[in-house]
């Protein structure tokens, strides 16, 4: 051997020997943390354990991340760590940790990160700070699962385009000072966290008892030959593809669904470009499931964001073959999730008659949300409920216990639906499973009898108006009541399916001018009251309550509310107080409207509690008109805060 081979040697021994072992006693050992980019997938790197670090801004990105505290290995680390509260948009360091697969993820909101769900995926990993225990050093290298250069790298139908590219194909990129080889599972089976490797490794493995099931076995360089790809093929079983649905009408469902059906569809950004396809993909089923028909239901579509915008109105396509290209051509319109300032504008403007709304069919509102709205809806929807639009919410991926605290009004659903009894609300976990809902969405939407909040307070009643029509009150001032008690139905929805009016003048004696539903129009019920005739007599108001349940209440349509007015201008010959009683435990909501000699405590017996706003008394005739707002605010009032289940 030659001395210039010798030294080199022993040049090369001193160069090794500086930069892989550094003195371990003196020194802690350092920790290389290698740098990732946001779009870096858990399952894209080949360690049980590792730290890396993020890059700022990172949410910006929007990289996808799928659970929530344990996400799926196909989520951007950087983007899980900040939506765990690991690390901040500002970056840093997060260390990684691999898991089993788990059966589903939940997908929810946290630090401005929006998770998704998934179910059942292979492979797991969570994020802790970036602060190895001590004595635990990380490997400084990472080791990349390879990619499979193929054309199915990008054909894979369940992810953005944005995360099919493949990444390079490097399997083992290097930092600077990277020298000790990479620790796999089989490398060093069960090494405790804490237990600190011999000086010369450099560092110590962490816990790596979950084995990383893509981990090669042996030489840590001699990777997985199977393709990475693998990691989509889970995708295929979801979302299925649309089933040939058949029409309800074939089974009868939808025969009679004769409804005005606006949806409101979720185009905020949220919701991302793929769910949004889900969304109106859903929407296409729907309208060829429900066999859309002049004769049957007619429905529109409203994209929300910012702001709501009509797509097309209610009249725009009157079959379910014109609707489906129509739905597919929708476009995502982005911005936040107003569903409160939606819901104003349907009511405002989708449901008016020049838009298509066609009066005898119900109206109904499908409002499909992403999580939850970014504005309040109590309000909106309780006007719109009250002009009597029912009120439908499909919550996808709703808030869960945690994510309660984002949520900008707290149980928006129960305020906004129609009823809080269930049928209204269709809460559902996850967007792949929004398409099995298609049927039964129509089936309640179609079944106009549940359609409760059709009803109003102003297109709901029986309403008999009992009128003294004693010598005391004199022609004059009856022909005062007649207009009194035509400016009161005039506010009324007057049909045979809406409000009906009946009218009884009484003196000793009753006499039935009308019964329900005989005049069935607006114009003829007006023309009728101004026809009655003042008869003029004694006043047995007793009598004549107890003639109005068994002349009209009794013939009382059993989804109407039964309103009772009963106007006077003097005290009762007979007894009110046992036919008031009667008619009240019949439930019979009760007016009771007194002029000039009414006996107040009379008044007080017949109205229903609380006699504050049953109960009026008006010094003379002249002053009826004034009652006139009051009583149908009343009406109203009462109706409205009924309670909602
Ligand atoms: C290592 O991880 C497994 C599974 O996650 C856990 O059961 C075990 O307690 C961990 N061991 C240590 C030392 O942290
Ligand atoms: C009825 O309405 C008309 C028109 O608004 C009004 O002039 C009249 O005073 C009202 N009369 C009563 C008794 O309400």
């Amino acid at each position: 051997m030659s001395r210039p081979t010798l030294t080199a040697v022993f040049v090369a021994f001193l160069l090794t020997s500086s930069v892989a072992k550094p003195n371990a006693k003196d020194k802690k050992p350092k920790q290389v943390v290698p740098a990732i980019e946001c779009d870096m997938r858990a399952g894209k790197i080949n360690l049980p354990e590792f730290i890396v670090k993020c890059p700022a801004k990172c949410r910006e990105t929007k990289e996808k991340v799928y659970g929530t505290g344990v996400f799926a290995s196909i989520s951007s680390i950087c983007n899980a760590a900040i939506h765990n509260g690991v690390i901040t948009n500002s970056g840093g360091k997060v260390i990684v940790m691999k898991m089993g697969g788990q059966v589903t993820y939940k997908g929810s909101f946290a630090n401005g990160v929006r998770s998704l769900s998934l179910p059942n995926w292979r492979d797991s990993f969570s994020v802790s700070v970036g602060k190895p225990k001590k004595g635990v050093i990380y490997p400084s290298t990472l080791i990349f699962v390879p990619s499979r250069p193929t054309a199915e790298n990008t054909v894979s139908p369940a992810t953005e385009p944005s995360s099919t590219a493949a990444p390079p194909t490097t399997t083992h990129v290097t930092t600077p000072i990277a020298t000790a080889p990479p620790i796999t599972t089989s490398a060093t089976p069960r090494v405790t966290v804490h237990e600190v490797r011999e000086a010369d490794s450099s560092y110590s493995v962490p816990n790596t008892s979950y084995k990383w099931n893509r981990m090669s076995t042996g030489d840590p360089t001699v990777l997985d030959p199977r393709p990475d790809n693998t990691e989509y093929e889970q995708y295929g079983q979801y979302p299925p593809e649309p089933e040939d649905h058949k029409p309800l009408s074939e089974t009868g469902h939808t025969k009679d669904c004769k409804v005005d059906i606006a949806f409101l569809m979720d185009g905020s950004w949220s919701i991302g470009k793929r769910r949004f396809k889900i969304q109106k993909d859903f929407l296409v089923d729907v309208s060829q499931v429900i066999s859309v028909g002049v004769a049957g239901p007619m429905m529109g579509i409203i994209q929300y964001g910012d702001d709501p915008v009509t797509e097309f109105s209610l009249k725009q396509f009157s079959s379910s073959k014109d609707l489906k290209p129509a739905i597919s051509k929708i476009v995502q319109k982005g911005g936040l999730s107003n569903v409160g300032k939606a819901l104003s504008y349907i009511n405002k403007n989708f449901f008016s008659d020049a838009n298509g709304n066609r009066g005898g069919a119900p109206n109904v509102a499908v409002v499909l949300v992403d999580g939850w709205p970014t504005d309040k809806v109590e309000e909106a929807s309780r006007l719109a409920r009250e002009s009597g639009i029912n009120i439908f919410f499909v919550t996808i991926e709703g808030p869960d216990e945690n994510e309660k605290q984002n949520v900008v009004e707290t149980n928006f659903v129960e305020k906004a639906v129609c009823r809080t009894n269930g049928f209204f609300s269709l809460p559902i976990t996850s967007w792949f499973a929004l398409r099995k809902e298609v049927q039964s969405l129509v089936k309640r939407v179609c079944d106009t009898d549940h359609l409760v909040c059709s009803k109003t307070c102003l297109n709901a009643n029986d309403i008999a108006f009992v009128i003294d029509g004693s010598s005391s009150v004199g022609t004059g001032n009856f022909r005062t009541v007649l207009q009194f008690v035509a400016n009161v139905t005039q506010e009324f929805e007057i049909s045979d399916t809406d409000t009906r009016v009946g009218i009884i003048q009484y003196t000793y004696e009753q006499r039935l001018e009308f019964a329900f539903g005989q005049h069935n129009n607006k114009a003829d019920l007006l023309n009728a009251i101004k026809r009655i005739n003042y008869w003029s007599g004694g006043t047995s108001t007793g009598a004549a309550i107890t003639y109005a349940a068994d002349q009209l209440f009794s013939k009382s349509k059993p989804n109407k509310r039964k309103i009772m007015i009963v106007i006077t201008d003097g005290r009762s010959y007979d007894d009110v107080r046992a036919p008031a009683l009667a008619v009240h435990r019949k439930g019979v909501i009760a007016y009771s409207i007194g002029i000039a000699w009414a006996a107040q405590d009379e008044l007080e017996y017949i109205a229903t509690d609380p006699d504050r706003e049953h109960s009026f008394f008006v010094d003379e005739f002249d002053n009826l008109y004034k009652y006139v707002p009051k009583i149908i605010h009343n009406i109203c009032n009462e109706f409205n805060s009924q309670p909602r289940n």
